[in-house]
């Protein structure tokens, strides 16, 4: 049965499909066999991944429309299946429920030792969907005034979910696109010495630090480690899925 991982915060731009790729890449170049699910009516990840409009997507297979393993592409970084412009539609669908992913993708769980699930902003329905398929929870936030309470925000919404998906856990929150300023170092303390505490919830120790790089590798379509192997980026995502596959999850490796 797959591990599920899914990048969530309630705000956009704050780094979670750039993480959801790499936790994607990086787990399929470790030789983990991981599906990502593009679950973000913008579909950067599939843009990222060269599969943006394709015919099959993830919506198909939430709604029944086609089998979800006919909605799985294969590309150079591993298998995932595109997001769809009609996600946004889901949330104001009288026919919708929170459990339609959870449902789409458990004849594919055996196939996979690992899905990695990128969200949208927001916590409507779409991300609810990912938090009950998902066993643990990666909070990616910048290091800016308004993100403190995005996180909180999320992790509300996290413990609601815990609710009815009781297996689910927050994984951590990683400091992503991190500039060393007064303001930012101010912030990384908070989110490490009050907020992670305070909520019983853990904080990456490496923040992953603001690149170019990381946007020309985007803009190449090339995951970070064949763009940049050697960045300082790139160093920041190793340290960081090394926490978070020693963190265990997985009952079966
Ligand atoms: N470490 C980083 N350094 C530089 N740019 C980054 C970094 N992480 C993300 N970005 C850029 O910031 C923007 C938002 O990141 P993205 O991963 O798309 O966030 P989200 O999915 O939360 O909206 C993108 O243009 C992305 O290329
Ligand atoms: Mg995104």
């Amino acid at each position: 049965m797959s591990y599920t991982y899914t990048t969530v915060i309630e705000r956009g731009g704050t780094g979670k499909t750039t993480t959801s790729a790499f936790i994607w890449h990086e787990l399929n170049r470790r030789g983990f066999k991981t599906l990502a699910v593009d679950y973000d009516p913008q579909m950067n990840l599939s843009l990222y991944a060269g599969v943006k409009m394709a015919d099959n997507s993830i919506y198909d297979a939430i709604t029944g429309d086609k089998p979800v393993g006919s909605c799985i592409y294969t590309t150079k970084y591993g298998d995932i299946i595109p997001g769809a412009r009609a996600l946004a539609t889901i949330p104001a669908n009288p026919d919708a429920t929170p459990t339609m992913l959870k449902k789409a993708l458990k004849p594919v769980q055996k196939e996979y030792q690992y899905i990695v699930i990128d969200t949208a902003r927001g916590l409507d329905l779409n991300p609810l969907n990912a938090l009950m398929a998902s066993d643990a929870v990666v909070i990616p936030a910048g290091a800016d005034t308004f993100t403190i309470d995005g996180i909180i925000e999320t992790l509300e919404t996290v413990q609601a979910v815990q609710k009815q998906n009781k297996g689910l856990r927050v994984a951590g929150i990683l400091l992503t696109r991190y500039k060393k300023t007064k303001t930012a170092e101010h912030i990384a303390e908070y989110v490490r010495n009050v907020i992670g505490p305070e909520n019983n919830v853990a904080v990456f120790n490496t923040p992953i630090r603001e690149s170019v790089k990381v946007t020309d590798a985007q803009a190449r379509l090339m995951s970070l480690m064949d763009y940049a192997p050697k960045s300082p980026q790139a160093l920041d995502y190793l340290a960081f899925i090394d926490d978070l596959l020693n963190q265990g999850g997985r009952n079966n490796e």
